[in-house]
């Protein structure tokens, strides 16, 4: 089936009430027609995600915007300006068009326009929003390929539109403008320093704090592997009775191949290592090995994005 055919298909299939799991450029989403509530229910079954999680819905214009949302304001409006179509989720107040199920009840409503021909073409062909979460069971790691779809979700879902890699390889970064100052919910393919740079300061909810977008349980992002968030060579020893694996930033400095490893990044590059997080992290969960022991990334530009992925991972809360 040509790239084409797929999306002719998928539209149909969508148009129909169905769910197909298509690529963005952050990560695979799980799409339904977002006026559709029967179809959206399906979206929460298949995930297994509980129904206080709002989903996102996906636009293919920034004037579709304005009929979803009451009103967009002016730091709103620069942003999507900038960074739109990509990896940036705006959180405003929601018209009463949109069906409850997707908000999950609240008066707000998130919305991004992707950056990734397929999403686009998809949402054009199907002539309605499509609301969408990471095409992942909850709780689980976001997909960054048609195989880690499959793998999990394969035949509960109507089709799988296959567009390769995901570039970005994290989930959007969501930016409420609900309060008087803009406030980021969750970091991700768009950094702070991106966002600082158009609007100026902008709040952030810290790792801590109770999880301001409903989604952000702190246990989350989690593979069945343990992950501990404290390489350093010196720690090692702490784990020699123990199978692990590494999760390294870089190339390491001297010989550690005793271990299975991935290098996020073989020169240190924040985008190539958010690109390749997930499909590393899934290899390492894949060696049914004790622990996967992580290297701290640095907290600049997209390493936020990482580190929150990371310490959720890692966390032992539920
Ligand atoms: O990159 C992405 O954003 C991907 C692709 C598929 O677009 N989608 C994604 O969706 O990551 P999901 O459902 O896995 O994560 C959406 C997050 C959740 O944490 C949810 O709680 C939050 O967005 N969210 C959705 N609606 C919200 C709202 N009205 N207010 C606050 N947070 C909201
Ligand atoms: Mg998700």
């Amino acid at each position: 089936m040509s790239d084409n055919q797929a999306i002719r298909r998928a539209a149909e299939i969508i148009k129909k009430g169905g769910i197909v799991a298509f690529p963005t450029e952050t990560v695979y989403g799980l799409g339904a027609d977002a006026f559709n509530p029967f179809a959206v229910a399906r979206v929460f079954e298949v995930k297994k995600r509980p129904y206080f999680d709002p989903l996102i819905v996906h636009v293919t214009n920034p004037a579709d915007v304005k009929k979803l949302a009451k009103e967009t304001p002016s730091n709103a409006k620069k942003l999507i300006e900038r960074f739109w179509p990509g990896p940036l989720t705006i959180v405003l107040l929601k018209k009463e068009n949109i069906p409850d199920i997707v908000t999950a009840g609240l008066p707000t409503l998130a919305i991004r326009m992707p950056n990734h021909p397929m999403a686009l073409a998809l949402i054009k062909e199907c002539e309605c929003p499509i609301a969408a979460p990471s095409a992942n069971p909850f709780g689980y790691l976001s997909p960054t390929t048609a195989d880690h779809v499959r793998d999990q979700l394969g035949d509960q879902v109507d089709l799988i539109v296959d567009g390769g890699p995901c570039p970005v390889g994290v989930e959007s970064t969501i930016v409420s403008f609900l309060e008087e100052k803009p406030m980021v919910l969750r970091h991700g393919g768009v950094s702070m320093e991106e966002i600082e740079s158009i609007i100026g300061r902008v709040e952030t909810s810290p790792f801590e704090d109770k999880p301001t977008a409903p989604g952000m349980l702190l246990k989350h992002y989690a593979p069945r592997t343990p992950i501990v968030l404290e390489w350093s060579e010196k720690n090692l020893g702490l784990y020699k009775d123990k199978n692990i694996g590494l999760l390294l930033f870089q190339e390491p400095q001297n010989n550690l191949k005793l271990h299975p490893m991935e290098v996020l990044s073989k020169k240190g590059d924040l985008r190539e290592a958010a690109a390749n997080l997930f499909a590393a992290i899934r290899r390492l969960d894949a060696l049914n090995l004790d622990l996967i022991v992580a290297t701290p990334i640095p907290e600049i530009g997209l390493g936020r994005a990482i580190m929150d992925r990371l310490r959720r991972a890692a966390s032992k809360e539920e």
